[in-house]
């Protein structure tokens, strides 16, 4: 493995923890969707990592899309209004949708994700999520069908997960160090 980066305080996942995680998310997949072909979504851009890792672990026919969107509001994290910056290239009219998403948060974004592509006529429509932040005395918006793992409500980064588009690349997730974006 690689050295930390001197920007994490902490690594909550190793790059063993997140196999695991991943395999055993692709094996439910498979037994779920067998004989299926469901569509595994992206939400871009944090998304593609876990996604890129999950399709390998999964072991029926399926296929990918991307879609990227963009939740605004002023200063709000996540305002539960979505705008779409890539669309899908796949028509999704009677076909099992899998919405993969690295963390949720608020699950503002997701849950009108969900709702927005469920009035295209898929079959279904689930969410598989890589991690959920736990946050105290928070419930969030949505609750995903397919869970990797619990974080604690850190400021995080890493397999996929940004601050200021940085850290995406790192193979583990860990917690930033605060002066680095207090700075
Ligand atoms: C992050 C993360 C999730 C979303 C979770 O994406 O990748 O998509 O926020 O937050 P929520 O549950 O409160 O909606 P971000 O908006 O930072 O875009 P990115 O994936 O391009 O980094
Ligand atoms: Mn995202
Ligand atoms: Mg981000």
């Amino acid at each position: 493995a690689q050295e930390i980066n001197e920007d994490i305080s902490e690594v909550i996942l190793s790059e063993d923890d997140i196999k695991g995680i991943v395999s055993r998310l692709g094996a439910e997949i498979s037994r779920d969707y067998a004989g299926k072909n469901p569509l595994i979504v992206a939400v871009l851009r944090g998304a593609f990592v876990f996604t890129a890792d999950l399709l390998r672990a999964i072991t029926v026919p399926c296929e990918v899309d991307f879609m990227a969107v963009s939740s605004y509001g002023d200063g709000v994290k996540s305002s539960g209004v979505v705008r779409i910056l890539k669309d899908l290239s796949t028509k999704i009219e009677g076909r099992d949708i899998i919405i993969a998403e690295d963390i949720l948060d608020s699950g503002l974004t997701l849950s009108y994700l969900v709702d927005m592509l469920r009035g295209r006529g898929p079959r279904s429509v689930k969410v598989c999520a890589f991690s959920l932040k736990d946050i105290p005395n928070h419930t969030p918006a949505i609750k995903p069908d397919y869970l990797g793992t619990h974080v604690p409500d850190e400021f995080i980064v890493g397999y996929g997960l940004d601050y200021a588009e940085h850290y995406r690349n790192l193979p583990y997730v860990g917690i930033l160090k605060p002066e680095v974006y207090s700075r």
